[in-house]
């Protein structure tokens, strides 16, 4: 689905820099979930999205928690948001003017950052020299993988699968774009 890999400077960077990544990565969890949430009450027509949101949102805010006790543990803490690049970007790619169209990108950029999101937690699964630490990344990179997939599909179950094919080809170029103007930091993106 990604139209390209993370620059191999990032995995160093993030690992010099684990504790901001920490705190980067309780934030993105904590969005994911509140994320499905917005989803689901903007469209409480749809049953499917309604249920799958709403599963995802607790799979996501459980995410948050076993992060934000390892920054708590690691003597950290969360601090307000300083906001996220990276997604607004991504959002500025949604259409707007119908419905159907706009469900299908907010679906599709989502995936999309589901996507980024799992490339990422493997790398740091990968990387990460403490064992404990790695482990608890794999676990959570294995969670994530089908999250991806899951937008993909609902967006399916709502358009055309052919045009959401096609637009998912558009937004991932899109993505793959914004993230390589973006600075290299240590964060999720
Ligand atoms: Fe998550
Ligand atoms: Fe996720």
């Amino acid at each position: 689905m990604l139209r390209s890999s993370t620059d191999p400077r990032w995995l160093p960077q993030a690992l010099a820099s684990f504790d901001r990544v920490l705190v980067d990565h309780a934030h993105c969890e904590k969005k994911a979930a509140s994320s499905a949430i917005s989803l689901l009450a903007a469209f409480p027509g749809h049953s499917l999205l309604v249920q799958r949101m709403a599963r995802l949102a607790q799979e996501e805010i459980g995410h948050f928690r076993q992060v934000y006790d390892r920054l708590l543990a690691r003597g950290g803490c969360l601090g307000r948001d300083p906001g996220d690049p990276y997604a607004r970007g991504l959002r500025a790619l949604v259409r707007h003017s119908q419905e159907e169209t706009r469900l299908t990108d907010l679906l599709l950029v989502s995936a999309l950052i589901e996507a980024r999101s799992h490339e990422r937690l493997d790398l740091l699964a990968r990387g990460l020299a403490d064992r404990e630490l790695a482990d608890f990344y794999a676990g959570l990179a294995r969670a994530e993988s089908g999250h991806a997939r899951l937008f993909v599909d609902l967006a399916k179950e709502y358009a055309d699968p052919a045009a959401v094919d096609a637009r998912l080809a558009e937004l991932a170029a899109a993505e793959a774009d914004l993230l390589a103007r973006l600075p290299i930091a240590p964060r999720i993106h």
